[in-house]
């Protein structure tokens, strides 16, 4: 996690930069709006800026955006003075932490911004099997492809495999080729020089000169447009790269990785994906099984899951009680492990006395998991069949609604379930990232309040 701090490193925010040190942030400093920019432009990139509100938040994050530079702006102040917070989210930050800084706080704004815990938990003898594969292929220098169903953990998996590697040291950069709009890919991944476009005020390095010598992780890479896939393809194969509106390449020496959860082979069958492309990924193909097939798993990430949100919570640890886990073990995790992940946080928060009980298993709506997802277990007609009535009340209270009607309520609260977030709302939904903001923006003209795009919508 990398933190770029704007403004006084005096007082408060100080005590804010430490919190994040503790907490394993490396921090960068600029004293003004302006020096930011600099700094991100240069290839020092950052995952966050905590910018004082004393500083011109509007600037700042107007300036990042005609650079199309795409990093989450926070702005802090001291105190909860309601018209500063507003301010500063109407200029465009995503979140606004009041000063002095609550730890807890802090923890919680870094960790949506980047999950800093990438360790790798398994048991399950398929999962030995992706793990050794990766270990053999580590030290390579071989592209890889993670392919996988959302939730998996594609990008566990890539940051193992770069920590075993000899680049281990040297960075390692994920862009998220579905989260950034298509006009600003380009410029994200291969930079740009000054006068490229209107905007383009200085050069900026992009993300293959900043992974230079590491890892570069290009994340759901299906969802990149032709143009960009016949620019990466060269990038590979002659190793440099030619940033936008430059006129000399520029040599980069880095490991890919990329990562789908669709099928890349059927995308070049529908032309969606160019075939020399696929092959210069896909020299090494990690396939991670999904977590229904892996069942071992299960049991041994839910139980480091209730550790690690026992923890990060402040409340006692509890155990997972027996039935419980047959609760767990026996349900279909569709979601994969981020669901189950989800799933035992609410039930760390949720649960009380001496275990953690079935009855802590909840949905996110708060319904308690089980009936019709004891798919396999015995003797549960009772709960089963409450589960199938439940379904049935569901249809029937659509019947006289459009269709289209539905499909906008089911995508809208899919989002919102989401956290904003249109790659993992497009994956649930099971349609393609664009359909689903074809839809969004057919939404938003219309009227209605859409969730904003972006990674992670910070808690707050
Ligand atoms: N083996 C694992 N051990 C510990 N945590 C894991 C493991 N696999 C996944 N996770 C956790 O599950 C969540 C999802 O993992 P990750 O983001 O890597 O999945 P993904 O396959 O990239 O998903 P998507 O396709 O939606 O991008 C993360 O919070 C990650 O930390
Ligand atoms: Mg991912």
């Amino acid at each position: 996690m990398r933190l770029l701090i704007v403004g006084g490193l005096s007082g408060q925010i100080g005590a804010a930069t430490k919190i994040a040190m503790d907490r394993g942030a490396k921090v960068t400093h600029a004293s003004d709006t302006e020096q930011a920019i600099a700094t991100l432009r240069s290839g020092h990139g950052a995952d966050l800026v905590l910018c004082d509100v004393t500083q011109d938040i509007g600037t700042l994050v107007r300036g990042l955006a005609a650079e199309r530079i795409c990093t989450p702006v926070v702005a802090c102040g001291i105190g909860t003075d309601a018209r500063k917070a507003v301010d500063a989210i109407r200029a465009g930050a995503k979140e606004y932490l009041p000063l002095p800084p609550d730890p807890e706080l802090i923890a919680a704004v870094l960790a949506a911004v980047a999950d800093e815990s990438h360790q790798m938990i398994y048991e399950d003898e398929a999962m030995e099997a992706v793990i050794t594969l990766a270990d053999q292929v580590a030290s390579s220098e071989a592209s890889i492809l993670v392919t996988g169903e959302s939730g998996t953990g594609k990008e566990v998996l890539a940051r193992y495999v770069h920590r075993k590697s000899q680049r281990a040291e040297r960075a390692f950069i994920s862009v998220n080729c579905a989260a950034i709009p298509e006009n600003l890919l380009e410029s994200e991944l291969f930079g740009h020089e000054k006068g490229a476009f209107t905007g383009a005020v200085a050069r900026r390095i992009g993300k293959f000169e900043e992974a230079n010598g590491g890892t570069l992780l290009l994340d759901e890479i299906s969802e990149m447009d032709a143009r960009l896939q016949a620019k990466l393809l060269r990038a590979i194969q002659e190793r440099e790269i030619d940033r936008v509106g430059g006129t000399k390449p520029v040599k980069v020496d880095i490991r890919i990785i990329a990562t789908s959860n669709r099928d890349l082979a059927e995308a070049v069958k529908h032309g969606t994906f160019r075939e020399d492309l696929l092959y210069r990924l896909n020299v090494v193909n990690l396939r991670l099984p999904a977590l229904r097939e892996r069942p071992k798993d299960i049991l041994a990430l839910a139980r480091h899951f209730a550790r690690k949100y026992a923890e990060s919570n402040g409340v006692p640890f509890r155990a997972i009680s027996p039935p419980t886990e047959r609760l767990l073990a026996a349900h279909a995790w569709r979601g994969n492990v981020r669901e189950l992940e989800n799933t035992v946080h609410r039930a760390v928060l949720l649960a009380v006395g001496n275990e953690i009980g079935p009855e802590a298993i909840r949905l996110p709506d708060g319904t308690q998991v089980g009936g019709a997802t004891f798919a396999g277990a015995q003797g549960l007609e009772g709960p089963v069949r409450t589960a199938v009535e439940q379904a049935t009340a569901v249809t029937r209270g659509l019947v006289g609604r459009t269709v289209a009607d539905v499909e906008r309520d089911l995508i809208l609260d899919t989002l919102d379930h989401c956290l904003g977030n249109r790659t993992h709302a497009a994956n649930i939904l099971g349609i393609s990232i664009r359909t689903l903001r074809n839809k969004l923006r057919e939404y938003a003209q219309s009227g209605l309040a859409v969730p904003p795009p972006g990674e992670h919508r910070m808690a707050g």
